[in-house]
């Protein structure tokens, strides 16, 4: 059985993408699928590095039983490119910075955005929660559990990364 790596990815890695990879991790249990994926996050900017999700995050997301667990890191290229097989970004100028990310055409291949996976939310992008209120908040959790589960049903379906 091989394993994939998914990597979601956000600016600063305290709010958007260590919320997805907590959605994830959760969704990939209720589907019985949790040994089948490794799932980590990564930001495009070292600047919360070391440090725990943000707070208001955290308590919104354990309103919904997701614990947020992950440390900040930034995305570190190449390698993260070559360790994992989905990189994810949540909004466009992650899409654009990791593209600049990107040293080869395969490294582009794995790269796709969270929304892309929503079947409900017809949004391009999870927006940046950061400065705004409770609601921006609430509104990344929705869409997260709307794009985790049309995730699986695509990396289960057999189908490959959109690209
Ligand atoms: P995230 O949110 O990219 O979802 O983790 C942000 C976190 C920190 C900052 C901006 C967005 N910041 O400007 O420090």
């Amino acid at each position: 059985m091989s394993v994939k790596k998914i990597l979601f990815v956000c600016l600063g890695n305290i709010c958007r993408s260590p919320s997805a990879e907590a959605v994830m991790r959760a969704k990939l249990k209720e589907h019985h699928r949790s040994d089948k994926y490794i799932i980590d996050s990564a930001g495009i900017t070292d600047f919360h590095e070391g440090g725990a999700a943000d707070g208001r995050m955290q308590q919104h997301a354990q309103r919904r039983n997701y614990n947020l667990t992950s440390i900040s890191r930034p995305v570190i290229a190449p390698k993260d490119f070559d360790d994992f097989d989905f990189i994810i970004g949540m909004d466009d100028q992650n899409m654009r910075d990791l593209k600049a990310l990107a040293s080869s055409k395969a490294h582009v291949n794995k790269l796709s955005r969270m929304t892309d996976y929503c079947t409900n939310f017809t949004m391009k992008e999870v927006p940046d929660p950061y400065y705004g209120g409770a609601a921006g908040f609430e509104l990344v959790l929705d869409l997260l559990e709307d794009a985790c589960e049309g995730l699986i049903k695509k990396l289960e379906g057999g189908q490959s990364n959109k690209g």
